[in-house]
């Protein structure tokens, strides 16, 4: 029978608490235990070779070979029956999709962030942002689900071209 494990055996088998991280997701990813991660919100680039109104672009936006990885490695590091929340790109969902589904994400619910402006204007006017809901296993069922249309207040976009309202994220705060 093996010995119990020690306070400090717990520690190095669990993710780094309440730290932020600087470096390339999937590299940092990688060094992380499984099964150690209790919840999941990315805001990827979207794959769609974004350029502001004042020319800032995003890192990775160009390209979406890095979706299987980082995916693959999100799943890796959830517990079993946890949540990923991820925006996308929709005009780049079938490498989304894919990415999720072989990554073993069951998908459980889409979410439409709902904006008093356009965002940009192609065939249509863009009011919205997206998020799918993605599983692992699979979690018990809140008491009192949250709505899939949740306020996107804009702030201004004066640190990132593409922020997200934090107003906007902490709805998720109830999942398990
Ligand atoms: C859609 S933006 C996120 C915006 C952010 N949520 C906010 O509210 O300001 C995507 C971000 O992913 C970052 N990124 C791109 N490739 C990355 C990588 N391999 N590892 C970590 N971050 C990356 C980009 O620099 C960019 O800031």
């Amino acid at each position: 029978m093996s010995a119990p494990a020690t306070p400090s055996s717990v520690v190095s088998e669990a993710a780094p608490r309440n730290r932020i991280i600087h470096g390339d997701c999937v590299d940092v990813m990688a060094g992380l235990p499984p099964n150690s991660v209790d919840f999941i919100l990315t805001d990827p680039p979207y794959g769609v070779g974004y350029r502001s109104r004042d020319g800032r672009t995003i890192l990775n936006d160009d390209r979406l070979d890095w979706t299987r990885p980082a995916y693959a490695q999100m799943h890796r590091l959830l517990k079993p029956g946890s949540f990923c929340v991820s925006f996308y790109g929709w005009n780049a969902i079938a490498d989304f999709s894919a990415a999720w589904r072989e990554a073993g994400f069951r998908v459980v619910g889409h979410i439409v962030f709902r904006k008093r402006f356009a965002s940009s204007t192609r065939y249509l006017r863009h009011y919205h942002e997206n998020a799918f809901l993605l599983a692992k296993g699979r979690p018990a069922r809140p008491v009192w689900p949250i709505p899939d249309v949740i306020d996107f207040e804009y702030s201004g976009n004066r640190l990132h071209p593409t922020e997200k309202p934090v107003s906007a994220l902490t709805p998720f705060d109830v999942l398990p």
